[in-house]
């Protein structure tokens, strides 16, 4: 039985995004997708490490044939946590969902090392800069010779019985072959990939997507709604109902936002509009709210073979005030439209215009999305 640790809690610092870099999109899904997909098949099991508080989000993403568990404050920590959920392998895979993009057949050279009587596996790629020692003071001590270095890259395959023993205590090091090293194991190297790259910075990322070449294409959208206040009508705007303040008119709840990023979607999809997927010929649409639009929306562009990389929406109206509830705006139109990144802004018109008399809102909002 050969299990896989996909080690995915790191928090991503230095790539500087607000979620954490596993959840990162890369093409059409997030560097954890690819990475546990570049196993499947390969290994019989996969355990995944997750950032504390992403279990949920990440059991979504992987389904339920991998096991999710939490990580740890180091790497060397994230490993042992998934090391605890293996039992009864005879080789155990560590790869780090960083390098997104290595490949089955790089998994597969590992396991085959493996097979063939190595403890501890690790790919390798040669060093291409000329590499110094330097001191503090700025100045080059020593040339190295580069011809016996190597870049070490994951996944890295062990025994069983190695990982466990060299996870036993508390020690640290930035990849498992350290630790097998440190502890005395042979440790054999097999050709890595440069497309294994650590996607650390957002430059690597998008050298990470040099490498999925034509795979994925892009394509934006807009799309623009207004309405017209009403006395009586309650307010529903960017998926949030707003108590105090006067609704609009409309047969929907008149949600210009999320119908306008809905408009904006099926522009950038090109499967219609609103009109034609949820108008009068759909009545089970009649009264429905923005966020089951916005719901639907989804599944349909979802099941046509596209991804949301992002979307925008502005607001356009002298009333609501936006910037308090933006957050919570956020957060139910991306939790709506499966996570997508989504952007809410708000503007007034000077005093012009419909909405700048008072007498309605507007929205305009871009989607840009991803054809699988
Ligand atoms: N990792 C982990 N648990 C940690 C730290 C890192 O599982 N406590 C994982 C990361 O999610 C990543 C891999 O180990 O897939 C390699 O780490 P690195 O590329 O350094 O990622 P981060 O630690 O997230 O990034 P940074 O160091 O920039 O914060
Ligand atoms: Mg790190």
């Amino acid at each position: 039985m050969i299990a896989a640790i996909v080690a995915a809690a790191g928090s991503g610092e230095r790539f500087g995004a607000s979620t954490p870099k596993a959840l990162i999109q890369l093409g059409d899904r997030t560097l954890l997708e690819h990475a546990v997909s570049s196993l499947s098949g390969v290994v019989d099991q996969i355990v995944v490490t997750a950032p504390a508080g992403f279990e949920d989000h990440i059991r979504t993403l992987v389904g339920d044939d991998v096991v999710v568990v939490t990580g740890g404050a180091t790497r060397s920590d994230s490993v042992r946590a998934g090391l605890a959920a293996i039992s009864g392998a005879d080789f155990v895979l560590v790869h780090d969902a960083a390098r997104a993009l290595a490949t089955r057949e790089l998994a597969a050279s590992v396991v085959a090392a493996l097979r063939g009587g190595d403890v501890a596996v690790v790919p390798a790629l040669a060093v291409v800069d000329t590499l110094q020692n330097v001191d503090a003071a700025g100045y080059v001590l020593t040339a190295v010779d580069r011809n016996s270095l190597r870049r070490i890259q994951t996944p890295q395959g062990f025994s069983y019985s190695v990982l466990k023993a060299i996870h036993q205590g508390a020690a640290d090091a930035s990849d498992d072959s350290t630790l097998a090293l440190n502890a005395g194991h042979k440790v054999r190297i097999v050709a890595g990939e440069e497309r294994a790259l650590k996607i650390t910075t957002p430059s690597d990322l998008a050298t990470a997507l040099t490498f999925l070449g034509g795979a994925t294409t892009f394509s934006t959208g807009v799309g623009v709604d207004a309405h017209a206040f009403g006395e009586g009508r309650q307010l529903w705007l960017a998926g949030l109902h707003w108590p105090d303040e006067v609704g609009v008119e409309g047969h929907s709840d008149g949600d210009v936002a999320s119908h306008a990023i809905c408009d904006a979607l099926f522009a950038a999809t090109g499967l219609g509009d609103l009109g034609s997927n949820f108008g009068t010929s759909r009545p089970e649409y009649a009264g429905a709210s923005g966020v089951t639009l916005l719901k639907e929306t989804y599944v349909l562009i979802s099941n046509a073979g596209f991804s949301i990389s992002h979307v925008s929406v502005q607001i356009i109206g002298n009333r609501p005030r936006i910037g308090a509830r933006r957050a919570e705006a956020i957060t139910t139109i991306s939790q709506a439209l499966g996570g997508a990144e989504v952007a809410i802004l708000a503007t007034t018109t000077d005093g012009m215009g419909l909405t700048g008399e008072g007498r309605g809102i507007a929205a305009i909002a871009s989607a840009l999305v991803i054809k699988r």
